[in-house]
């Protein structure tokens, strides 16, 4: 699930298909990929082995259990771990997993827009840790961040997984990271995800499965345009092209059309004309250093005070505190 991914309000995406295929080049936000196909799609890209995202993330959980939990929690005291797009939670268990059996006392508060994922996790949680205490909390991102702020019951750590972050430009990105500081106490840690530079064709290879299924996943976009504004898209039409580049480490996203064409937009009243191997960038994958992390939260108020990495590297999440 995406950071984006948490507004799903139709004037929002109708404002998107409207500026976005009006202008040139002509683009669509990625958040508006994800709907009950895109969600599932993105499911099978998360088992793929290419997109090693997924298990650098669960393999940084597994080898630090230990280490994170003595340091999101001190003893003798309740700690609060939110968990921002907890979805299924199978990463965040390793860590509530090791947190319960060494009598650790968290809360843990999973946050997600779809209340069945809630109680499915809050199910499963109750047969694998009876003990622990879940209190969901449903909602979008900004309005429980809003929530958070007051929240003082506990110490908190805000959980932020899969590198989500990196669909977002920097200005967002910092933006994003201003408001999690804003919901920081002093003593509260942010905990989060920051995919790494590496090998360009690692990079290429995660986004450019021979399967098809990020192509599958970034064409559902025109799918949803054919079913919620009664559009005549012909997704075969278009490829799935990715680019990589390795200066700034961004990973681009584009569909690509193959002959000229006409697409009518019927219920918002518009004709979108394509020339043959014109473009619409779909989605932003951004790659980060250590120095562009720290710039990232010396700009939202935030400080580094420590980070965990793979076996290979290839992924890193960074331990922050706001700066006061
Ligand atoms: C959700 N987000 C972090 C994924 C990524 O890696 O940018 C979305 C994705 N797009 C294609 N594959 C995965």
């Amino acid at each position: 699930m995406s950071i984006q991914n948490k507004n799903k309000d139709d004037r929002n995406f109708e404002n998107e298909v409207r500026t976005g295929l009006a202008g040139f080049p002509k683009r669509l936000s990625s958040k508006f990929i994800y709907d009950k196909k895109g969600d599932r799609l993105f499911q099978q890209i998360m088992e793929m082995p290419t997109y090693y995202l997924y298990n650098c993330e669960y393999e940084i959980l597994e080898r630090h259990s230990k280490q994170l939990s003595k340091l999101f929690c001190n003893e003798d005291e309740t700690v609060s771990l939110i968990d921002l797009g907890a979805g299924d939670g199978k990463k965040t268990k390793i860590l509530l997993r090791y947190m319960v059996q060494n009598n650790f006392d968290i809360v843990y508060k999973p946050v997600d827009i779809s209340q069945t994922i809630l109680e499915e996790l809050k199910d499963s949680l109750k047969k694998e840790l009876p003990t622990l205490q879940v209190e969901p909390e449903k909602g979008e991102y900004f309005q429980v961040l809003n929530k958070l702020k007051t929240y003082n019951k506990t110490k908190k750590v805000i959980l932020v997984l899969g590198s989500n972050i990196g669909n977002l430009l920097h200005p967002k990105a910092i933006e994003f990271m201003s408001s999690l500081k804003d919901a920081l106490n002093p003593d509260d840690l942010l905990f989060m995800g920051f995919d790494q530079k590496k090998n360009p064709q690692t990079i290429l290879d995660a986004y450019n499965d021979s399967e098809g299924i990020t192509a599958a996943f970034n064409k559902n976009i025109l799918y949803r345009i054919n079913n919620e504004f009664d559009a005549d898209f012909e997704p075969e039409k278009f490829i799935h092209w990715e680019v990589y580049n390795p200066e700034t480490g961004t990973a681009k996203s584009y569909l690509v059309a193959t002959e000229d064409m006409d697409v009518k937009i019927r219920n918002l009243a518009m004709d979108v004309h394509f020339e043959k191997w014109e473009t619409i960038h779909v989605e932003i994958s951004q790659k980060y250093t250590d120095a562009v992390v720290s710039w990232l939260a010396d700009e939202s108020g935030l400080r580094i005070i420590n980070s965990f990495t793979d076996s290979r590297e290839y992924y890193r999440n960074y331990i922050f505190i706001p700066k006061y």
